[in-house]
């Protein structure tokens, strides 16, 4: 009897794959690890259906029959089935998951329709990216980037300033490691790091923060000299293209000053403090050094300009002009006109 029955079912089965439509999409498809997988039933028959069953290479997933659910071994809890069009949910995918699903759907009258699927579950790929420097120095560090990536039959490439590289790794379970060495420069672009399988894809990036600097020292003085009165106030400002920003000292004929800071303010200036000033710039990190241009800046000894002086000079010698006259007069000269000319005499002639 038990020998009949499946020479029957195996009999309808050949009849209906053979004949009739399939319940599934035909092929294969592939999901990531952890996901749910979710078998639609397409072209359904019209219920009543006696019997819904889910098959894996093989073995029974889940068995729909009278209303009620037989689970396969490790399925419990894993598998929903929507006992209205037979389609059925997969959760927790694993690695093992993959391989061949087959459904049969019995119709009361004994026909049987089924379908075929093939399912791959692939590990997600995941990404990332280090250098071995974090900071390097422009124009002196070499980084070495590497870019480690893990997953199943994933390519991965490491996009950089050099070139760009790539591998694939092939197997469900894999792991490859690619790396780049690079010349620090500034303006660096970041580097990205690509990873993609048929289900998933990431992307790492790594941002470069070259230091570099000091460049070019320049410095500029307001008001602009390079002569002052005493007692001026002036500010010498210094600059430079630096990352980090530059530190800035003072030096006065080449002599530091022991002052620091982007500008140097100079307040009520005297003759003394003539001379040729520069600043330097200095970066620790990339442990850099640059001097500026010298401005000379020339305060007279005197408190005046020349105008100032001429004009005291001029008015010295009319005060003494005038005095002159005075002391003339009250001694009892005066002057008397003789002949088209002055001439002097006394009162007493
Ligand atoms: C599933 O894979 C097996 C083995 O590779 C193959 O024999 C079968 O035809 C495939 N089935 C479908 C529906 O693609
Ligand atoms: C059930 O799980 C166990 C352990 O995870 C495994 O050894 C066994 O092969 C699984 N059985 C089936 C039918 O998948
Ligand atoms: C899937 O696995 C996670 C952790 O392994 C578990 O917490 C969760 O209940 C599982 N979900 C199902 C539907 O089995
Ligand atoms: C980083 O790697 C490069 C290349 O191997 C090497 O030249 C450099 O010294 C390394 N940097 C550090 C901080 O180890
Ligand atoms: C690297 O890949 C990027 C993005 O695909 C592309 O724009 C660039 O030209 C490639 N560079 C080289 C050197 O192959
Ligand atoms: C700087 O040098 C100039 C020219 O040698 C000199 O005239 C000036 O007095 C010096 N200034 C100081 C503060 O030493």
């Amino acid at each position: 009897m038990m020998l009949h029955a499946t020479l029957v079912i195996a009999l309808l089965t050949g009849l209906s794959s053979g004949q009739q439509r399939s319940l599934l999409i035909d092929g294969s498809t592939k999901r990531p690890v952890g996901d749910t997988m979710q078998f639609f039933i397409v072209n359904p028959p019209s219920p009543p259906y006696t019997e819904i069953s889910w098959s894996f290479q093989g073995s029974p997933v889940i068995t729909h029959l009278e209303g009620s659910d037989t689970f396969g071994s490790n399925y419990s809890g894993r598998v929903q089935l929507d006992g209205l069009t037979g389609s059925l949910k997969l959760h927790n995918l694993t690695l093992q998951d993959s391989g061949e699903y087959i459904v049969t759907i019995k119709m009361s009258g004994g026909t049987e329709f089924s379908g075929r699927m093939n399912l791959t579950a692939l590990n997600p790929v995941s990404v990332s990216i280090v250098a071995n420097e974090t900071e390097p120095i422009e124009f002196h560090s070499t980084v070495k980037v590497t870019c480690i990536a893990s997953g199943s039959f994933f390519t991965v490439t490491l996009f950089g300033e050099t070139g760009n590289m790539s591998s694939t790794y092939e197997g469900l379970i894999g792991k490859v490691k690619i790396t780049e060495y690079k010349e620090a420069r500034r303006g660096m672009r970041p580097f990205v790091c690509e990873a993609s399988n048929d289900v998933t894809g990431m992307v790492a990036r790594l941002p470069v923060n070259v230091l570099y600097g000091p460049d070019e020292a320049v410095m500029v003085a307001t008001p602009k000299g390079p002569s002052y009165r005493p007692g001026s106030y002036i500010t010498l400002s210094c600059s430079s293209e630096s990352y980090p920003a530059a530190q800035f000292q003072w030096a006065l004929n080449g002599t530091l000053l022991g002052r620091e800071g982007p500008e140097l303010r100079l307040e009520n200036v005297q003759d003394s403090e003539s001379g040729g000033y520069s600043c330097w710039a200095s970066n620790s990190k990339t442990g850099r050094k640059m001097q500026s241009n010298t401005l000379h800046i020339t305060v007279p000894v005197s408190g005046l300009s020349g105008g100032g002086i001429a004009g005291i000079v001029i008015g010295s010698l009319l005060a003494v002009a005038a005095l002159i006259v005075i002391v003339l007069v009250l001694l009892g000269f005066r002057f008397r006109p003789v002949k088209g000319c002055y001439r002097r005499t006394s009162t007493g002639d």
